[in-house]
């Protein structure tokens, strides 16, 4: 386990405290909206949790064990009960149609195979259920999409992974689900520069 795993998990709450204003309403739109069992991708330090309403039955599978720890504290601070897996999306350890929902938010940035942990989101989903997402994405525009790829290695080495300039979109269009809502929009995060984002439901 790096150090640098040690740094984000303990500065992600007060990096998460200063974009939480723009940030809730998406949280709202995803972990908000999630019904009957709900397996959280990437649960972090537990941000999503105070967003799940009453009787959703939540496994979270969070790979960083210094997250998990906070996220395990966050759980018994909030009375929910939560099961906490070590693992990665790219590997659920869950049989195919587990779950009513998968949330995945500010999550698929930062895993190392985009493709494979959206169909394993699709796979898990019983034939119904609603894969629930919140991500920052690629810009679609020229120079903005030019910058992303010009920052994203020292983005990516100053953050544990995450990077500027995926297509989260057009990985979750491809991977065969049978109903797609996506908006996008910009974030502003008081930079120079908007953050292109994407908030959506695809259905198994
Ligand atoms: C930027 S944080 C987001 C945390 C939380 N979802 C939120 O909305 O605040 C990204 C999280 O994804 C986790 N992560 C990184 N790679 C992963 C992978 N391959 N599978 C699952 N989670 C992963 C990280 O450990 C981290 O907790």
């Amino acid at each position: 386990m790096s150090l640098s795993q040690w740094l984000f998990a303990a500065g992600y709450d007060a990096l998460d405290r200063t974009v939480q204003r723009r940030v809730r309403p998406y949280r709202r739109k995803t972990a908000g909206r999630a019904w009957g069992d709900v397996l959280e991708i990437g649960a972090g330090t537990g941000s999503n949790l105070s967003f799940y309403p009453d009787g959703v039955r939540i496994t979270a599978v969070e790979p960083n064990p210094h997250m998990a720890r906070r996220l395990r504290r966050k759980a018994r601070a909030l009375a929910k009960d939560v099961t906490i897996v070590a693992d990665v999306g790219e590997r659920l350890p869950f049989a195919d149609g587990s779950f009513d929902c998968v949330v995945s938010t500010l999550v698929l940035c930062m895993v190392d195979d985009l493709t494979r942990v959206v169909a394993e989101a699709r796979r898990v989903l019983r034939p119904g259920g609603e894969f629930l997402f919140y991500e920052h994405v690629a810009s679609p525009n020229g120079p903005k999409r030019w910058l992303q790829d010009r920052l994203n290695p020292l983005w990516r080495f100053t953050t544990t992974g995450c990077n500027l300039n995926r297509d989260i979109g057009g990985a979750i269009r491809s991977a065969g689900f049978k109903e797609l809502e996506v908006e996008d929009f910009e974030l502003s995060l008081g930079l120079p520069m908007t953050l292109p984002n994407i908030v959506g439901r695809a259905v198994a």
